[in-house]
């Protein structure tokens, strides 16, 4: 029988034929994207846990069979990685069998690239995969319902991290590896030379106040964290020989003043850990530590004012919720704003940068 005879013609098959094609096929995939999350997460997960996108870079292409002899693992799961990571685009399959990066991964996944962000998807796989299962339960209670995932005392994650030296190094190289994306950018766009002494609020493990001191030659700064991240932070201040100009406050912002010697306090994504509350109480607090001249600076990936994005907010804000402190979220350009206004801040500028992330800084009376 010919396939003429057994498939069906008429006007009415075409139109669907063609709406399945154009239209139903893009809906499928996207929606595949999205109900596959968690298996393409974890292709992409354990692909660089095997560092596989540094391989192919140092070795160039190459057949599954040497892929599985590099890595000492059977042919077959390999197999099945490079299905996902093919048709994920992380890699490209070539007509003789062989694989290669495609851009994004020679660019991000690869441990010879500086801008790799190798560090912020090892941060998801131990530190919020599993949290991120209680995100239902943790919009349901409104509280980080996910911390339970990590034993430790305290209310945030940052506390139970401290119980937890190799996971508390997983996190604060995710956040070194997302400062050093930006914070060059920031040291780029503020004219710092006008300050002093800077005091950098969670400042962590001190990547932020280095690279600024590097720009900066005049510029005294601190991280103000806590105790055990200060720890790093001087471990990191003293390597780069930084420590004559360069300091580590220990301290809880909530709690402990800030030190009176500063003209500038930074917030480097700092703001989109904690409430509303919480936040304007800190721009107060900062507004009232600063002298006149001083400013605030407000220093992370900002929502659209009209709510609709960008991705780099809809995926930061689920993980303040679920696990990081069950209060915070990327928040709109217009709150900082509004915050920075109540605090006392006269002068308020706003800056948007190349890709998500943008500077509000807010000046102690008026701009000299
Ligand atoms: C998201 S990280 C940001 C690190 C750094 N500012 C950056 O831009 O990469 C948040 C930091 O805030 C610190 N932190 C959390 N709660 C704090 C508190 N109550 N007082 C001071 N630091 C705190 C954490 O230890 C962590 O280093």
């Amino acid at each position: 029988m010919s396939g003429r005879r057994i498939t069906k013609g008429g006007f009415a098959n075409w139109v669907s034929r063609l709406f399945e094609r154009l239209v139903m096929k893009r809906t499928l995939d996207h929606a595949y994207l999205i109900m596959g999350g968690h298996i393409f997460f974890q292709t992409l997960s354990a692909a660089v846990q095997l560092d596989l996108f540094t391989l192919l870079a140092r070795r160039g292409r190459m057949t599954r069979h040497d892929m599985a002899e590099a890595l000492k693992v059977a042919e077959k799961p390999i197999r099945i990685l490079m299905l996902g990571c093919t048709a994920l685009k992380l890699v490209r399959k070539h007509s003789d069998g062989t694989y290669s990066n495609s851009f994004l991964a020679s660019r991000l996944l690869n441990a010879d690239c500086p801008r790799n962000v190798l560090s912020i998807v090892k941060w998801q796989h131990f530190i919020n995969y599993r949290a991120m299962f209680h995100f239902h339960e943790a919009i349901r209670a409104n509280a980080n319902v996910g911390l339970a995932e990590i034993s430790g005392t305290g209310a945030t994650l940052y506390e139970h991290l401290s119980a937890h030296p190799d996971l508390e190094r997983v996190f604060q190289d995710a956040m070194q590896s997302i400062s050093v994306q930006a914070n060059d950018l920031l040291a780029r766009s503020v004219d710092f030379t006008q300050f002093h002494n800077l005091l950098d609020v969670g400042g962590g493990n001190g990547t932020n106040i280095m690279n600024l001191a590097r720009h900066n030659p005049h510029l005294k700064a601190g991280v103000f964290d806590w105790p055990s991240v200060c720890a790093i932070a001087e471990q990191n201040i003293a390597k780069n020989d930084l420590a004559d100009r360069l300091r580590a406050v220990r301290g809880n912002c909530f709690v402990d003043p800030f030190p009176r010697d500063v003209d500038c306090i930074l917030f480097a994504h700092f703001l989109t850990i904690w409430s509303e509350e919480k936040d304007r109480a800190l721009l107060k607090k900062a507004y009232e530590a600063l002298p006149p001249g001083g400013a605030a600076i407000v220093f992370n990936v900002m929502q659209r004012d009209d709510e609709s994005g960008p991705l780099s907010a809809a995926w930061g804000s689920p993980y303040f919720l679920t696990l990081a402190t069950g209060e915070g979220m990327l928040y709109t350009w217009a709150e900082y704003r509004t915050w920075m206004q109540e605090a006392g801040f006269k002068t308020v500028l706003t800056t948007p940068l190349v890709r998500d992330h943008g500077i509000i800084i807010g000046v102690k009376g008026d701009i000299s």
